[in-house]
């Protein structure tokens, strides 16, 4: 048997909370005016050495890379804001007069990283990425954002940890800090500090090895080299936040781990105890130079992105079940008149907006009840020779046990009648008068 391959999956019973998750963030995204996105799977594989950074685990380890036929170069997006800036620079969407430019994508991206709970070579993200706006306000809405798809989710359990890089002159002033309280004692550090130190110190905050090493943690913090306007910057983000009674903890220590960020950055994380180590369910922050470093024009940027599977992870753990796929009615046909009656009224009822089943395998009345109970359907209707020559039928509901009759063209509307009992239907999103 061929299976599949290490860190991937199949989506099966989880499908629920994957739909979910995508039904969540397509209104959350509608409320916070993000257009959705769509850019390919694999882009060149430049494009990430210039974007994510030269230096980061990401693009160092974790890619996965090919020569295609033409001799190019590709890699499978291991994120997904280099690409959206490729698209937003290549179809000149700057251009467009409803600033800032707002989207949002969804997708499988790609890590060669050790698998392990929540972490997988592909994985889900959606991800959000706001242009053309340099203001604090945007990074709150951001964050907003993205704390309202988790309320939506019903995910209230989460800490959102914020901090701030700084813009060139901060972050400039820092790394010197940085290195001065470093280089004397570098060699104590493991092999990758010391290439991250020649490279990019920043690295060095957030090696996995060296997290609790006393070089590390006595380290400078970049808050305490934020320029004036940089410290404005992010106390105005704070307020915005506190305005919107989004709760939030400062996290000096947070730098993240890919290169292209500048002042605000955050992770929102759910306990341990729910999912472990690889608890960030959501990582962003702004990045300013990007979009220019990539070729377009100068201009500010701020997103984020969430992986999908740690939410379905963190949903379960908490006892989140996704909306149950409702079956209205379940057809029982006994014979082949009433087979080919039952399809008729299935293609009525379903062009009207209720969900049908029926038996395809010719089962006896037992296996059709026992499918009908399988597939939790609410009203069963048995159709046979009787039925059709009285032109009337029986609809069971399910779940009160009660018996209603109808004529064969008004069982439709009885359903209808029975599902809405009222404006709108208790049981699911069915508007009365559908059809
Ligand atoms: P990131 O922190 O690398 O940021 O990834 C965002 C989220 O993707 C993480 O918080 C985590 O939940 C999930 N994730 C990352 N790697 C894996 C994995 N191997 N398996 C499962 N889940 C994973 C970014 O990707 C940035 N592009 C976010 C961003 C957008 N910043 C600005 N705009």
């Amino acid at each position: 048997m061929i299976t599949k391959m290490k860190g991937t999956y199949d989506v099966t019973d989880d499908i629920g909370y994957l739909q979910t998750i995508e039904k969540k963030m397509l209104t959350v995204s509608k409320l916070f005016q993000y257009k959705e996105i769509r850019t390919p799977h694999f882009e060149a594989t430049e494009l990430f050495h210039r974007g994510v950074g030269e230096t980061t685990d990401i693009v160092n380890k974790e890619t996965y890379t090919f020569t295609d036929r033409g001799n190019r170069q590709n890699t499978l997006r291991p994120e997904g804001t280099a690409g959206v800036v490729r698209a937003y620079i290549e179809n000149k969407l700057h251009a467009d007069p409803v600033t800032p430019q707002k989207y949002f994508y969804q997708g499988s991206m790609f890590r060669y990283e050790r698998p392990q709970k929540g972490r997988f070579r592909e994985f889900r993200q959606f991800g959000a990425e706001a242009f053309g706006a340099s203001s604090p306000e945007i990074d709150a809405e951001i964050i907003a954002y993205a704390v309202t798809f988790l309320r939506a989710l019903k995910l209230n359990d989460v800490t959102v940890h914020l901090n701030s890089l700084g813009g060139k002159d901060s972050k400039t002033a820092y790394h010197s800090a940085l290195n001065a309280h470093l280089k004397d004692d570098i060699a104590a550090l493991c092999q990758d500090c010391q290439t991250r130190f020649q490279d990019n110190p920043l690295r060095i905050l957030d090696c996995k090895v060296d997290a609790k090493h006393p070089l590390v943690n006595s380290a400078p913090k970049p808050i305490a080299y934020l320029t004036d306007e940089d410290r404005t910057h992010f106390e105005r983000v704070q307020a915005a936040l506190k305005a919107m009674q989004i709760s939030y903890t400062v996290d000096e220590n947070l730098v993240r781990g890919l290169d292209y960020y500048t002042h605000t950055v955050f992770e929102i994380k759910v306990s341990e105890a729910l999912l472990g180590r690889q608890n960030a369910i959501c990582g962003g922050g702004r990045y300013n130079h990007l979009v220019e470093t990539l070729g377009g024009p100068p201009t500010p940027a701020s997103g984020f992105a969430f992986g999908i599977e740690r939410l379905i992870v963190a949903m379960k753990a908490a006892n989140i079940t996704p909306e149950p796929d409702r079956l209205h009615v379940f057809f029982i046909a006994l014979g082949d008149q009433a087979k080919l009656a039952t399809l008729a009224m299935m293609q009525r009822f379903r062009l009207g907006g209720i969900t049908c089943n029926t038996d395809f395998l010719d089962k006896n009345i037992k296996g059709q009840f026992k499918q009908s109970e399988h597939q939790h359907a609410r009203f069963v209707m048995v159709i046979g020779d009787a039925e059709i020559a009285e032109k009337t039928l029986e609809i069971k509901d399910q779940h009160t046990g009660e018996t209603v009759k109808a004529s064969l063209s008004k069982a439709y509307d009885t359903v209808v009648k029975l599902l809405t009992k009222g404006d709108v239907c208790e049981d699911c999103d069915h508007q009365k008068g559908a059809a």
